[in-house]
């Protein structure tokens, strides 16, 4: 079995070709991207999308995930309702970072119509490069983890 990282991608209509400049930028960083679409330009429902993508993190399938609609925040929205995931909305690469490092998200969610591709990518760079402090910010997590009863 690969020991690539698996990350899981997915968005709606609005975000479909960044989704996929953001899949190939990770396959050539050797992650493995688990891209579950859509391909469709047709519009279609967000959370539908955001919880595919949250039920393949939240299950172990998928180390991580980057899920995208026009402003990141429908998506965001879907995906933090799924037990064990915490997903942040990022237009800037200091809080892309900070949420991996203190929050220990598993998702970040981008806005395909707020940011442009190459800021995009800067943004998953700084998400999947950074690893969680632990810490103090262990039971912070701990205490955000609690509140889904
Ligand atoms: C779709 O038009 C749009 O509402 C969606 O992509 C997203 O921005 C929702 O949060």
């Amino acid at each position: 079995m690969s020991d690539k990282k698996r990350i899981v991608l997915s968005s709606d209509h609005a975000a479909i070709d960044m989704r996929q400049a953001i899949a190939k930028h990770i396959e050539a960083q050797g992650y493995e991207a688990v891209d579950i679409g859509p391909t469709s330009p047709e519009s279609t429902h967000y959370p539908a999308h955001g919880a595919a993508a949250a039920e393949k993190v939240a299950s172990g399938d998928c180390d991580l995930g980057i899920i995208l609609c026009g402003t990141g925040q429908g998506i965001m929205m879907a995906a933090n309702k799924v037990k064990g995931i915490r997903c942040g909305v990022c237009s800037e690469t200091f809080s892309a970072a900070m949420i991996r490092q203190h929050n220990n998200a598993n998702i970040l969610s981008i806005g395909a119509r707020v940011v442009g591709e190459g800021l995009a990518l800067e943004i998953v760079d700084a998400f999947l490069g950074a690893e969680f402090e632990g810490g103090r910010h262990g039971t912070r997590v701990e205490m955000i983890d609690a509140l889904e009863g």
